[in-house]
């Protein structure tokens, strides 16, 4: 089993992202889980709380579940044309301590996908996530992307996909990403 871990970057209850995040799961082809999770319950980094009392424990269950799998799905939203700062908090956490960063996210295979109701899909948040990716020495998937405009218009109110047409370019991007993940297994 191939095993991708899905993050999706907002805090919204009825996020798009997550959504997005949800519906990637079902689209997963045979023997592929998405392990989907959001970075709720993450506070703010603070490197005197990073002293007294260590890595929260929401951080270290995030970075346990990216460890378990074999690759991550970073699912961004866009706010004023880059990485939502929540989200990039999140990551930061989970790149402390330094010296965990080789188990956690080196050579990991990584992709990203995004969601906005605007319409250009989250583009510059993805571009932005780039130089974080490259720093945390991950390894980008490239040959696909997703930038899913006019959000508003593809989920229903529970935040279904309803939308045919997206549903197959997300389960090409899923199959995509999840053939890199299988041809780069940093544990075979
Ligand atoms: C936004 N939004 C937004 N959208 C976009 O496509 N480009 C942008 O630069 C911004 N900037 C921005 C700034 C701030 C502070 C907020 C709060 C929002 C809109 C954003 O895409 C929208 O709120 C999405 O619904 C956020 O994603 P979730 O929470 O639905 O996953």
């Amino acid at each position: 089993m191939t095993k991708i871990f899905g993050l999706s970057g907002s805090l919204r209850e009825n996020s798009y992202n997550t959504a997005l995040l949800r519906a990637a799961a079902t689209v997963a082809p045979k023997g592929v889980e998405v392990d989907i999770s959001t970075i709720r319950g993450v506070p703010l980094y603070d490197g005197d709380l990073e002293v007294s009392e260590g890595v929260p424990a929401e951080v270290e269950s995030l970075k346990e579940r990216l460890v378990s799998a074999n690759g991550l799905l970073l699912v961004t939203p866009e706010y004023n044309n880059g990485i939502p700062g929540a989200f990039k908090n999140a990551i930061d956490w989970m790149s402390r301590p330094p010296a965990d960063i080789s188990k956690v996210f080196k050579g990991r295979p990584v992709a990203i996908m995004g969601a906005s109701p605007g319409g250009f899909g989250t583009i510059l948040a993805q571009n932005h996530w780039l130089p974080v990716l490259r720093t945390l020495g991950m390894r980008p998937w490239f040959e696909g992307r997703l930038m899913v405009s006019r959000a508003g218009s593809v989920f229903d109110e529970e935040g279904n996909l309803t939308d045919d047409a997206l549903r197959e370019r997300l389960q090409d991007f899923v199959a995509g990403f999840a053939s890199f993940v299988q041809g780069h297994d940093r544990t075979t």
